[in-house]
């Protein structure tokens, strides 16, 4: 009898040791939810450790940083994070004299850390359940709207209470579609500079190629400095600033991991969507990401075209092209993913339990009753809605002249003819600026083309009632020659050209808005907001709320029908845990995927030709010369692990981190065959990429020559 419990408990330690868990939890409810199960699988601190408001933890030195996360590493503010995150920087500071994306950038001083304006640095004070309080005056009597009024009243005391007398600030957050609801208070630093990043040949090494796909060899790292007053508060940029005492920063271990290693990524991960039903599933994967798509291959191979060609092209559409052509192939793994999990029919069988267990008791059906019938009725209506949505989003508004004039058009609206002198000067110096810093990226030709292309594939694949007024012009005047409308309004318009702008500003008395108001892409603009702006978007996000207040009760039951499931809260860019362990996979049939990456592997695909593969020579001569330092294992240089944490955009540079609380890596990215996570996840193939320390540590000290930074880390 004994001997077959021990067996039960070896099995069921097997077991849970064998199932990597979905889900990013929060970090104060670890305690109640997780912490047994994460001490299980091989975490030997406690849940006070990760998440505290009593003493120091782990989360204060997790931030939020751009639209990413980041570790600090020493206790002068030293932050890591991705290199794809700080890539912007690098690209902004770079110009051809000064090529910082070719080079790679390490300031030796201080002085040398580069300041980034509107870059800023964001660590988690505290948070706390405070549904109770924001829901005391809402009931079932109430309108959509009335609900959204009380608890945005309600939100609004709490978040003014919670950072009365401080320069904190603070966000009340909707947790299971509003069936919860959490304060979170916040500490922003604004001044960040950019203190180290690699070569983007070794940083974004196997660029698109490898992109979302493992194995990889990318050291996708960068580092960043806080700067703080001299009270080690948040403080606007300035000269005089000082480096930030951070009182808890992350110790590293270069131990490594092993297969079969806990891990845990603590980080903001962006937006999950596990409770979509099947409706939602069917217009993501046959409508919305099909189109999407198309309409991005479009934008990258003219954007591709003209980067080969012109040097100054490349630098100021790198970082473009790197965002646009990321979800681009995201989309692509997920509807590969979610058609293997087949989850249109997983989500129905889901909604099929849920409506046989409604349909088990009259109070039950008296609640939930209406939740299916109304889903099935709701996304009927929204399909309608659905390509011009995404159409105006993806076509209409990729548009970089139109996105630039649409912000023009709203700093005109608050133009005063009456303006005094210094008023006038005000007003112009915001556009100046404006215009300066559009046009430091932009290519008209490359524009002029998108341009021409987007309202073309607008054109023929929206129905004519969301065409927007411009368009019987182009059937009428241009006989729908695209490319001769694009030239005639690129010509005709004050907005292509920088120069024009900026004298129209030089004499106040010469700011003529009437004139202004008459450009061509005013017009076009205006258009576009009205079949758009105040049509298609208003009608698609009024029955995306009517959705929202469908998934509430929906979400409510399936959390009561099965309790003891899973049922964590989607990712809202909150500070979430996730735990999983160091773990390879398998595609496909016949192959396995091993658990970590080494140089080899690097100099491998640099013979191919492929010129995201090219690499800097003395990252080969090092490999030849062995010349690893203390940062390899068994002579090899390992350069990315996988594990089966469950992450998402946003997850980007968050800390991995071992049994002990180490840093062994960082999280930048998910692979191919587990893109769907977002909607489903899936043990068997689901995969973060994380950088191995070890190579972080090795670029920066024996490439970069950049070991001086080093010094301030705790390296065990
Ligand atoms: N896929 C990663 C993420 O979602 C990295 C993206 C940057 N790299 C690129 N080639 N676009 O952010
Ligand atoms: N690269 C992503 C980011 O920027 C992380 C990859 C993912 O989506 O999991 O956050």
């Amino acid at each position: 009898m004994k001997f077959l419990f021990l067996i039960l408990i070896c099995f069921s330690v097997l077991f849970q040791h064998a199932t990597p868990r979905e889900g990013m939890w929060l970090p104060l409810l670890l305690e109640k939810y997780n912490i047994e199960e994460m001490q299980q699988k091989g975490f030997r601190l406690t849940a006070e450790d990760i998440y505290s408001i009593n003493h120091n933890s782990m989360k204060d030195a997790v931030v939020r940083i751009g639209g990413c996360t980041g570790v600090v590493v020493s206790d002068r503010g030293l932050v890591l994070t991705n290199y794809h995150c700080a890539y912007g920087s690098v690209q902004s500071h770079s110009s051809i004299d000064n090529d910082y994306l070719t080079d790679g950038f390490w300031a030796l001083s201080a002085d040398e850390e580069l300041p980034n304006p509107g870059l800023s640095v964001t660590f988690l004070v505290r948070m706390e359940d405070v549904t109770e309080i924001v829901t005391r005056e809402v009931n079932e009597g109430m309108s959509e709207g009335e609900m959204r009024d009380a608890i945005m009243v309600a939100s609004g005391s709490i978040k003014k209470d919670a950072v009365a007398g401080t320069s904190y600030h603070a966000e009340v957050n909707s947790f299971y579609y509003g069936n919860e609801y959490y304060l979170f208070v916040y500490d922003t630093f604004e001044d960040v500079r950019l203190v180290g990043a690699p070569p983007s040949a070794i940083g974004k090494f196997g660029g698109d190629t490898d992109n979302w796909m493992w194995p990889r060899h990318t050291g996708d790292f960068a580092f960043y400095r806080i700067y703080a007053n001299e009270d080690n508060r948040p403080v606007r940029f300035s000269d005089n600033n000082v480096v930030f005492q951070s009182p808890v920063h992350f110790p590293i271990s270069t131990n490594g991991v092993e297969e079969g290693d806990f891990t845990m990524v603590y980080g903001f991960p962006g937006s999950t969507r596990q409770y979509l039903t099947s409706h939602a599933v069917r217009l993501i994967t046959e409508l919305i990401n099909p189109h999407n798509i198309r309409l991005r291959e479009i934008r990258m191979n003219i954007m591709e075209r003209e980067m080969e060609f012109c040097d100054t092209v490349r630098i100021q559409y790198s970082s473009k092209f790197a965002s646009v052509s990321n979800a681009w192939k995201r989309w692509q793994g997920e509807n590969i993913g979610l058609a293997r999990l087949d989850a249109v029919e997983k989500k129905k069988e889901i909604e099929n339990r849920f409506s046989a267990w409604v349909h088990t008791s009259p109070r039950r059906i008296e609640v939930y009753g209406h939740i299916m019938p109304a889903f099935d009725s709701l996304y009927d209506k929204l399909q309608h809605y659905t390509l011009p949505r995404y159409y105006g989003h993806e076509a209409l508004y990729s548009i970089e002249i139109i996105r630039f004039v649409n912000e023009f058009r709203i700093l005109l609206e608050a133009y005063d003819p009456e303006y005094s002198e210094v008023e006038f000067e005000r007003f112009s110096n915001i556009i100046r600026a404006g215009t300066e810093n559009f046009f430091k990226d932009f290519s008209i030709s490359v524009d002029k083309e998108i341009f021409s292309n987007m309202i073309r594939e607008y054109y023929a694949n929206i129905d004519r009632q969301f065409h927007p007024s411009f368009f019987t012009d182009i059937e009428n005047k241009f006989d729908r020659d695209y490319d001769l409308y694009a030239e005639h309004v690129f010509s005709e318009s004050i907005f292509t050209d920088k120069h024009d702008i900026l004298e129209l500003l030089d004499i106040p008395d010469d700011f003529k808005l009437e004139e202004l108001m008459n450009d061509p892409l005013i017009q076009i603009l205006d258009d576009i907001r009205l079949v758009y702006d105040e049509h298609v978007l208003v009608e698609y996000n009024n029955i995306n709320d009517q959705l929202t207040s469908l998934y509430r009760p929906y979400v409510r039951g399936l959390r009561l029908m099965e309790p003891d499931s899973a049922y964590y809260p989607d990712a809202n860019r909150t500070l979430r845990v996730s735990f999983g362990e160091v773990k390879g996979y398998s595609p496909r049939d016949a192959v396995n995927y091993k658990y970590y990456s080494t140089l080899q592997g690097v100099i491998e695909k640099s013979i191919s030709g492929n010129p995201d593969y090219e690499i800097p020579g003395h990252l080969e001569e090092l490999y030849h010369a062995n010349d690893y330092g203390p940062w390899s294992a068994d002579n090899e240089m390992r350069i990315g692990f996988i594990a089966s944490n469950h992450t998402t955009g946003g997850n980007s540079g968050s800390p991995v981190i071992n049994g002990d609380g180490h840093l062994i890596g960082i999280n930048f990215d998910r692979a191919w065959e587990g893109t769907m996570s977002d909607i489903m996840f899936d043990p068997e193939k689901c995969r973060n990429i994380s950088v191995d320390i070890n190579y972080i540590l090795f670029i920066t000290d024996r490439y970069a020559g950049a070991g001086y930074l080093l010094d301030e880390m705790t390296i065990f």
